[in-house]
């Protein structure tokens, strides 16, 4: 159906409301496209919902990312070097590990059974033994043993980051062979916030004394890193660029007692977009990064430390999307219209739900329809299972249903993180299954390929989790 007299179409509203089409959409015959694939082809192909992942989208973050900071490191004359990690928690899938792998990213870990993933893809020859690996979490009695036990096995490049300063006993029970040891420094948080120092990670205060009593002479240990993570991510806000510059202060203060130290591992946070109303000039945040760093050592005396980041969501965040059909439609009082999703937020976007996080949500076909405010509800019976504001507007508007075709949309940018959190091919909850899963990549000539990576979940996985 195509109504070109009608002014308020969904498609006026969202040409009117963002700079659009960008980020890799675009609308065609009033289909949207992402990246040049045709997800309205692709839902009557594959069916929906459905998750998918596209890879190219990996590789390109990567290099922005190593692009920026080598720009800035020309322009600043730093004399250190710059290392992308990718932090594995935010997807270890392993389709999304083997593209980061390929641009010679290091990685950074959570727990031991992160260290196993490491251990396989170095077996496939796609992870190097001297490649760094960045220990992070709370070490458990298997942690401190698989990275010791790495060690041993030529892993030279581990780095075990300390976030308290009782994990050094424990890794001093497994270590035998030379440990680089990392300090994680616990940042201020954002005023508003619920605790004013971050649990993770020990106060400034300590790092001397701990490197000085259980650090400078012994046999095994060399402290390398010292680590931070501002919760607020990489934001130009007055509060990041004083915990940064703070943070740099200590690392300057804790490199005139130990020369070993040569790095400052900065984190993650790296925004991304999960709104089209939203403007990051990474180049800028990237350029200031590497100004203080440069500018407080110099005037402090202190060789300037490598730069190691760790971005997960800006690795792999925007090469995911899910897309859904609306199955149902309700009307519970004059101004709440319900539309409902053939799958359920609370398991497969699960950060909609527990943090309220946004993303980028787009019809995927009838953008010549009249758009409505609307709700969407997902197929649980849970009350909490509902999306119904994005950043911009605090609404969500989707063309008006009609009999003629199914309405299809779609959630962009959502490769990070909810996965996992869902307990992708776990028990969920309603039982309503995990989609299908496919990843999308460009071919030697630039054609788009498609290979599924997962069917639906079927109902004997689920029963057999359940004991059946
Ligand atoms: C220690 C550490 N590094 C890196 C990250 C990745 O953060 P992001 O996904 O925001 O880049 C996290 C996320 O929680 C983290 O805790």
């Amino acid at each position: 159906m195509s109504a070109p007299h009608i002014r308020n179409r969904y498609t006026d509203l969202i040409h009117q409301t963002f700079f659009f089409p960008r980020h890799g959409f675009e609308v065609i015959d009033n289909q949207l496209f992402f990246h040049g694939i045709d997800l309205n082809a692709l839902v009557k192909e594959y069916g929906s919902p459905l998750k998918f992942t596209y890879l190219p989208k990996i590789e390109s973050q990567i290099t922005k990312a190593k692009e920026l900071f080598a720009s800035a490191i020309e322009k600043y004359q730093y004399n250190a070097s710059y290392n992308y990690c990718y932090c594995t928690k935010s997807s270890h899938f392993s389709f999304v590990l083997n593209e980061v792998l390929k641009s010679n990213v290091d990685l950074e870990t959570s727990s031991a059974f992160d260290l196993d993933i490491i251990k396989t893809l170095e077996t496939k020859g796609k992870f190097r033994k001297d490649q760094f690996i960045v220990c992070n979490g709370y070490k458990t009695d298997s942690y401190a043993q698989k990275m010791a036990e790495m060690v041993d096995m030529g892993y030279n490049n581990l780095v075990c980051v300390l976030d308290n300063p009782e994990e050094l006993d424990l890794i001093n029970k497994y270590t035998k062979n030379q440990t680089n040891l990392g300090i994680r420094i616990a940042t201020e948080e954002e005023p508003n916030f619920l605790v004013y120092t971050s649990r993770l990670g020990m106060s400034y205060k300590r790092v001397v004394d701990l490197y000085e009593s259980k650090i400078k002479d012994h046999p095994n240990f060399k402290l390398k890193m010292l680590h931070f993570f501002v919760n607020s991510g990489i934001k130009d806000t007055t509060y990041y660029w004083s915990e940064l510059t703070r943070l740099v202060n200590v690392y300057c203060d804790v490199k005139e007692v130990c020369p070993d130290l040569d790095t400052l591992d900065i984190g993650g946070g790296m925004p991304i977009y999960t709104s089209l109303g939203v403007e990051y000039d990474y180049g800028y945040m990237i350029d200031q990064i590497v100004y203080y760093i440069k500018s407080i050592c110099e005037s402090r005396g202190v060789p300037e430390p490598n730069i190691f980041t760790e971005f997960g969501s800006f690795t792999v965040g925007e090469s995911g999307g899910v897309l859904y059909s609306i199955i149902g439609k309700k009307e519970q009082n004059d101004k709440e219209q319900w539309y409902v999703i053939d799958s359920s937020f609370i398991t497969t976007l699960p950060d909609t739900w527990g943090i309220g996080q946004k993303f980028i949500l787009l019809a995927i076909n009838q953008w010549d329809h009249e758009f409505q405010r609307i709700n969407l509800g997902g197929l649980t019976c849970d009350g909490q299972d509902f999306y119904n504001s994005d950043t911009h507007t605090n609404q969500v508007f989707m063309p008006k249903i009609t009999d003629d075709e199914p309405l299809l949309m779609g959630f962009f940018h959502t490769g990070a993180y909810q996965e996992s959190l869902g307990g992708y091919g776990g028990i969920q909850h309603c039982l309503i299954p995990a989609p299908k899963h496919l990843i999308i990549d460009r071919n030697e000539t630039g054609e788009l390929t498609y290979q599924l990576f997962a069917e639906e979940q079927t109902p004997e996985a689920m029963l057999k989790i359940l004991g059946y």
